[in-house]
């Protein structure tokens, strides 16, 4: 099967397994515990469906939406992830360049493999910068500045990673950065020879985010460390909302669930929240965004711009949390198994693809802009 064979997720998925070493493909693939949630996340799509409307007109479909005050082409972006250039070797760059090509957003994570610098000049698009709370404030600000000054529009403190989830497919091949792999995890990464091969001939892996910060090369520090020695797991509000000020520019928090949280948000002055689980890799058995977006949307909607992440694989998913009030969606697994796949080339089949299916179903719902879609068009089991 080649990318262009390729015509949804699981046409990706499948391509992105057959060229990856299984730990690798397992760390993109796998979610916490029993991955109840990571199932959760898409299956919660399931339970409502569309209600169209016919003979509106729909010649002209635009599908242009407005988050952060950032202009999207689509209602979609590539939320950030960690890693990517252990994926395919032109890693966040094949993503920077096809989310700008399509003219929306995408994250650089802390645990990025190229520098937010560099994402920045590859894409001309809105650009967020994923960031990790550490306990070293001084590194905090030193990070913040960075951002800044390479003009991050967008900063995107995640919350839901306080401490590391439970991957027991990880536990399973030894999967871990630097890589320390069991026997089976070794045997596995000599079955894909043609991705060791591309992995040896290009540059070695870094974390530019963290390079000054974490070893990488003699393991004084591997990323499971990083999360449990550098992170700040005292981190509060108070923190937060000393953060907003500081940064004095759009700031969402990535991770909020709860309405009491959403408010806080709203109060403490940041633009933007995130409803998500980490796509099912932190906290197995929490609620999925989708289940939980309107409960939120009703709370701070008019107050905050509510995006959701989780489980989005096809343009209806889309078009379900945008009637449901979500300003945006995320999507991560969706764009990174075309990454695995064919690097750029990837990516932007799949960010095409779901531009076309958001306007064709757009189309059938007889609605020409995003901001017809509502409560209305939408039906619950
Ligand atoms: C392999 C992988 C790595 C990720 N790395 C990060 C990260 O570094 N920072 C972060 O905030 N979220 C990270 N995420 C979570 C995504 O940003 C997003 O919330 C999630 O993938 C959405 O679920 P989906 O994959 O079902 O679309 C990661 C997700 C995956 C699958």
């Amino acid at each position: 099967m080649s990318v262009q064979g390729c015509y949804n997720f699981h046409d990706f998925r499948r391509l992105a397994k057959r060229r990856l070493p299984k730990p690798i493909f397992d760390y993109i693939d796998g979610g916490a515990d029993d991955e109840a949630t990571y199932r959760r996340n898409t299956s919660s799509f399931e339970s409502c469906d569309l209600v169209p409307n016919v003979l509106r007109g729909v010649k002209e479909v635009d599908m242009s939406v407005t988050v952060m005050g950032q202009k999207l082409a689509m209602p979609f972006y590539c939320s950030p992830t960690a890693l990517q250039r252990l994926f395919h070797h032109q890693g966040e760059r094949a993503v920077a360049a096809a989310a700008g090509k399509f003219g929306t957003m995408f994250g650089v994570s802390s645990l990025g493999t190229v520098s937010l610098e560099e994402a920045r000049r590859i894409s001309n698009g809105p650009q967020v910068y994923q960031f990790y709370f550490h306990k070293d404030r001084g590194l905090n600000r030193e990070m913040m500045a960075r951002a800044k000054t390479a003009g991050i529009e967008v900063m995107m403190l995640t919350v839901d990673s306080i401490t590391g989830g439970n991957r027991e497919r990880d536990k399973r091949t030894g999967f871990s950065i630097p890589f320390r792999l069991n026997l089976t995890g070794l045997m596995q990464f000599a079955m894909r020879p043609a991705w060791g091969i591309n992995y040896v001939t290009h540059e070695s892996f870094k974390l530019p985010q963290l390079d000054n910060h974490v070893d990488m090369g003699g393991g004084a520090v591997s990323i499971s460390r990083y999360f449990t020695e550098m992170l700040d797991p005292a981190l509060d509000w108070d923190d937060v909302a000393a953060m907003v000020r500081e940064w004095g520019g759009q700031f969402c928090l990535k991770g909020i669930m709860s309405v009491a949280d959403a408010k806080k948000a709203v109060e403490i002055g940041c633009t933007g929240i995130v409803l998500s689980n980490h796509g099912g890799r932190q906290l197995d058995g929490s609620r999925s965004a989708f289940d939980q977006l309107a409960e939120i949307v009703d709370a701070v909607g008019d107050r905050i711009d509510v995006i959701m992440d989780g489980g989005i694989q096809r343009g209806t998913h889309v078009l379900k949390a945008l009637s449901l009030g979500a300003k945006a969606v995320g999507v991560g697994r969706y764009y990174l198994f075309p990454l695995a796949a064919a690097g750029q080339a990837g990516v932007e089949r799949a960010l095409d693809l779901m531009r076309i299916e958001i306007e064709r179903d757009m189309r059938l719902m007889g609605c020409t802009s995003v901001s017809q879609l509502g409560r209305g068009n939408l039906r619950f089991r």
